[in-house]
């Protein structure tokens, strides 16, 4: 893994809420102006990552690895020092709709309140500045959504203006889960091109949770699939989805439907509520191409070559 120019490492987190580990071992690097997506299905341990990796989730805490922001070891860091440091860097906009924002206090007072503290509050360009992010984000009506209050909007709604506040932050790093999951594939498009601009223009780095493998295809410099808790497969869209090696990622990709009117192949179960617990791959149980041992033997993510990782022993087979 090449650390240089990257702004964002992420080294071997394992992170949990009290009773065991929901992510382990979970490693990759982020440079300026690139955007990781993770994939994989719920419970699959995304959310807690990027939560691990903000640090301001309670209840979460990272028991073991290391977290380099901007050359800053994180973990060492008294909590209070490392929020301030997380929050001024890094933009979380959460899964859940009205989690970046107190439901009960206007979006007005709110986004005043946020850019003062990042020292890009603009009072006689306020109101056009937000126009402008929202109108980005496929919202009108600026004057009536800042004197709203977040609990009054749909989960759809409070996650663009969230996305809308983070075009105006403009910080180092977005950490983006679900951002276009609640919304219609029009704005979904809309807003992963207002993501890649943000890329181009202002070199923001960004980790974006998706379930939609075409979007992270449109979206990514690098995909990771996460099982249970640990990512099983780490490279480029092509390498991922064009040639992916890991029998989740393959399983994943048979299960998107397609237009053509096939039914896809459908994967049984659901991945472990227990997070990463035996010492074998956690996918076994629900493996159509299973071997002997895979259920005893864990595969560590391997490089297979080009920066292309996997942890299924089918396709790192042969890696050095
Ligand atoms: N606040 C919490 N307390 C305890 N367990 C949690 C909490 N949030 C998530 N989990 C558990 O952690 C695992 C991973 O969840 P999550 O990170 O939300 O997955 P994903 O985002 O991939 O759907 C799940 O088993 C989930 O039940
Ligand atoms: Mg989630």
């Amino acid at each position: 893994m090449s650390d240089a120019g990257s702004i964002l490492i992420v080294n071997n987190i394992t992170a949990g809420y009290g009773e065991g580990a929901m992510v382990a071992d979970a490693s990759f690097t982020l440079a300026s102006g690139e955007i990781l997506c993770l994939v994989g299905e719920s419970g699959c341990g995304k959310s807690t990552l990027l939560k691990a990796v903000m640090g301001t989730a309670p209840g979460l805490q990272v028991l073991s690895g290391e977290l380099v922001l901007d050359g800053q070891s994180l973990l060492p860091l008294p909590e209070k020092e490392r929020r301030l440091l997380c929050t001024e860097k890094i933009g979380l906009v959460s899964q859940s709709p009205g989690a970046s924002f107190n439901p009960i206090r206007t979006y007005r007072k709110q986004f005043i309140e946020t850019l003062k503290s990042h020292g890009k509050y603009d009072r006689p360009a306020f109101e056009t500045m937000v126009a402008e992010a929202f109108g980005k984000m496929g919202l009108s009506d600026t004057r009536r959504i800042l004197d709203s209050c977040p609990y009054e909007m749909s989960g759809g709604m409070n996650q663009r203006i969230a996305l809308s506040l983070a075009l105006l932050l403009e910080q180092e790093i977005l950490l983006a889960d679900e951002p276009t999951s609640a919304l219609d594939a029009t704005i979904q498009l809309q807003v992963a091109k207002e993501l890649l601009r943000l890329r181009d223009v202002s070199g923001m780095a960004q980790v974006v949770v998706t379930h939609n493998l075409a979007l992270a295809q449109f979206l990514a410099d690098r995909i990771g699939v996460m099982y249970a808790g640990r990512l099983v497969e780490l490279g480029t869209p092509a390498q991922v989805l064009s040639e992916p090696r890991h029998a989740y990622t393959r399983a994943l990709i048979a299960a998107i439907p397609t237009l053509d009117g096939r039914l896809p192949t459908g994967l049984d179960g659901a991945p472990p509520l227990s997070g990463p617990s035996g010492a074998g791959c956690e996918f076994a149980p629900r493996c159509p191409v299973r071997r002997a041992g895979c259920a005893e033997k864990r595969y560590s993510l391997t490089n297979i070559g080009g920066g292309h990782l996997t942890a299924c022993s089918c396709g790192s087979e042969g890696a050095s």
